[in-house]
């Protein structure tokens, strides 16, 4: 009976030593002390062999009862173990549902796509319509028709990129004026924005940038509705208290011209070009300039996005640095 009483001292170690295991390691080593080829177990089974006969039947059934015993408690253990490890686990990256979330970074619009969509929407409130034209044009379009004489060095003073063929990399808007005025009947009021080639390079001026060209041709209209319009639009850009300066200029196109700035840190900037339009374009256009007057003007829209969101440097909006997006 020595034997049955050591099997019950071995099950009750092993019942402590599994209870004690506080981790799954722990309890698969203790596991292997008491139930694997070399545990006390089977020390035990292989003393029975040594028994009289007829004692070997009952100690074996008590030992095998004893390792099914053991294997439970194991079994039972590890589950706990393991509850306790994903409870702590919960416990560690608890995260609270009723937080907002993070949300994810949205794309915003180029600052020139922002100002010339505020342009579209503010001339078209005004009745303008928008009108487009390519960037390769016609010499007639970009300078004859507008009244460019043709050997005059006024050609060259937009610092024309040329192209074969004759044509030109368009150096302003004014064709578009051309464009949508040959063959067609006034009233007209037509906004026409887009990209413009010069060959220029600094802080305000880059080889590509961007006009939005107005126009407006009626039976009667003068400057000071050109001037109205411009202020108007000024202000919607840039705030009421917007203050713009017009200083007379020569424009082949335009009869009386002027060069229209607005207040920039440090100055004047400036902003674009406007007149009432000259009879020759029109005439050239097919319009009859004894029935007909109109105005028109070609903005900076690079310098509008500038002024608009502080950005100091033309070439800041070419870069595609998000952090000048960002500012939109
Ligand atoms: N086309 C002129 C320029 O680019 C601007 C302008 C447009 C002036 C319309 C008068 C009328 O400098």
């Amino acid at each position: 009976m020595s034997e049955l009483e050591s099997l019950e001292a071995l099950e009750s170690e092993a019942r402590e030593a599994i209870a004690g295991a506080d981790g799954v390691q722990q309890l698969v080593e203790v596991r292997a002390r008491y139930l694997g080829r070399k545990g006390s177990v089977a020390a035990y089974l292989r003393g029975v062999g040594k028994l009289a006969p007829e004692a070997r039947g009952p100690a074996g059934q008590a030992a095998n009862a004893a390792k099914q015993r053991i294997e439970d408690w194991v079994a039972a253990r590890r589950a706990e173990l393991e509850r306790d490890a994903t409870g702590r686990s919960l416990a560690e990256h608890r995260y609270d549902t009723s937080l907002p979330g993070a949300g994810a970074p949205h794309g915003r619009l180029h600052p020139l796509t922002w100002v010339l969509r505020d342009a579209v929407e503010f001339f078209s409130a005004l009745g303008f319509s928008v009108e487009e034209g390519p960037e390769v044009e016609t010499d007639w379009n970009n300078f004859g028709a507008l009244n460019f004489p043709d050997d005059h060095p006024a050609r060259d003073v937009q610092d024309t990129f040329f192209v074969e063929g004759g044509h030109v990399l368009r150096t302003h808007t004014s064709p578009v004026q051309v464009r949508t005025m040959t063959g067609r009947t006034p009233p007209f009021r037509f906004i026409a924005p887009g990209r413009v080639y010069r060959y220029d390079n600094d802080a305000t001026h880059a080889p590509m940038f961007h006009q939005v060209e107005g126009f407006l041709v009626d039976d009667r209209t003068t400057f000071a509705d050109l001037k109205g319009v411009l202020y108007a639009f000024a202000r919607h850009m840039f705030g009421a208290d917007t203050e713009l300066r017009f200083r007379a200029h020569f424009f082949p196109f335009t009869e009386p011209s002027a060069e229209i700035d607005f207040s920039w840190p440090g100055g004047w900037l400036e902003w674009g070009g406007c007149g009432m339009i000259h009879p020759h374009v029109l005439a050239n256009c097919g319009i009859d300039p004894d029935r007909w007057q109109g105005w028109a003007f070609g903005m900076g829209l690079d310098r509008t996005a500038m002024q608009r969101f502080g950005i100091p440097h033309i070439r800041h909006l070419f870069e595609g640095d998000v952090r000048v997006l960002e500012q939109v």
